[in-house]
């Protein structure tokens, strides 16, 4: 079996596949990713083989703190910084302008390129132990859903895997929110679980979604969704499927396993409950009209 415990020895091992090109299953605290190598265009070619994902969609790099930054953004402008200080380590990703170093591969030929401080111990240990920034999509194949737990990476992807480090089930559950800072507006491109009100509480007005300049490549209507069909329904009546909850915290840090779970069974349908609206639950609300789509 590919997994294994995030041990001293695993981590090192781990490290030394990403050093040599080779791709590494590694937990955050969002969902588990497809590591790599983000400055080895070999390394990215095969993250993207892996997945089955299209060249034009760019990756996310990885780094263990703010001073790393520096390594694959030419410039951290005033919001980002004071974003980065307020959520870092954390479940923020911060699209900034990119330095020469990093491939177009990596960023699909954008003249940015999207960054983040992870806040798991085990992203951050190998991120260190390997000693270069790294790359790391959501570890499913393209278009499915994300994996929380090591066990959840469909066997499409892990099979391209050198091994798969267990951290546990993902905090938070959803991707990271993405915020461009790039240009001469702040924007939000994914929402998640660090909403707009957080943001806006930092760097005041935020426009929400790309622009045809700013674009925002990988946000497809149809996206994070399971095999089976995904029905939205007043009440559940005793059928099983995910029921409603006030929590929005626990609603999203358990929603893509419920989800794994119900289409591990087979049923053609999944039903879901209507949850809550309001700002918390905006990227909940995001992955089920994706899912549902
Ligand atoms: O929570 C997460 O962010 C997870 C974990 C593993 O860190 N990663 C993740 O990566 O969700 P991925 O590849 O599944 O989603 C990355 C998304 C892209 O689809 C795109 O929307 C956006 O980030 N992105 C990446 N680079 C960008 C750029 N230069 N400009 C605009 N958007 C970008
Ligand atoms: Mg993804």
């Amino acid at each position: 079996m590919k997994i294994v415990p995030a041990t001293e020895e695993n981590l090192q091992a781990a490290a030394r596949a990403i050093r040599e090109g080779g791709l590494v299953g590694m937990p955050t605290e969002t969902v588990y990713g497809v590591a790599a190598n983000a400055l080895d265009p070999e390394a990215v070619r095969r993250t993207f083989q892996a997945k089955g994902r299209p060249a034009d969609n760019p990756l996310i790099v990885h780094v263990a703190s703010l001073e790393e930054v520096r390594e694959v953004a030419a410039e951290l402008p005033e919001k980002g910084r004071l974003l980065a200080q307020a959520f870092w380590p954390g479940p923020l990703t911060l699209v900034l302008p990119k330095r020469p170093e990093v491939p177009d591969e990596t960023t699909a030929g954008l003249d940015t390129v999207a960054v983040r401080v992870p806040a798991h111990r085990v992203a951050q240990a190998l991120i260190s132990a390997a000693g270069r920034p790294i790359s790391a999509p959501s570890a499913n194949p393209f278009m499915g859903l994300s994996p929380t737990q090591a066990d959840h990476i469909a066997s499409s992807v892990a099979d391209r895997l050198e091994l798969i480090l267990d951290g546990g089930p993902c905090e938070v559950g959803l991707e990271s929110t993405v915020v461009d800072v790039s240009g001469p507006e702040v924007r939000l491109l994914r929402p998640g679980r660090i909403t707009l009100r957080e943001i806006e509480a930092i760097v005041g007005e935020v426009l929400v979604g790309g622009s045809a300049k700013r674009r925002s490549p990988g946000m497809y209507p149809r996206h994070y969704a399971p095999r089976a069909r995904v029905l939205l329904v007043e009440s559940l009546d005793g059928r099983p499927g995910i029921a409603r909850s006030e929590d929005a915290e626990a609603y999203g840090r358990h929603l893509y396993r419920r989800l794994h779970e119900l289409d591990a069974t087979g049923a053609a349908e999944i039903l879901i409950e209507r949850p809550p609206e309001g700002p918390e639950w905006t990227a909940i609300w995001d992955r089920l009209r994706r899912a549902t789509t």
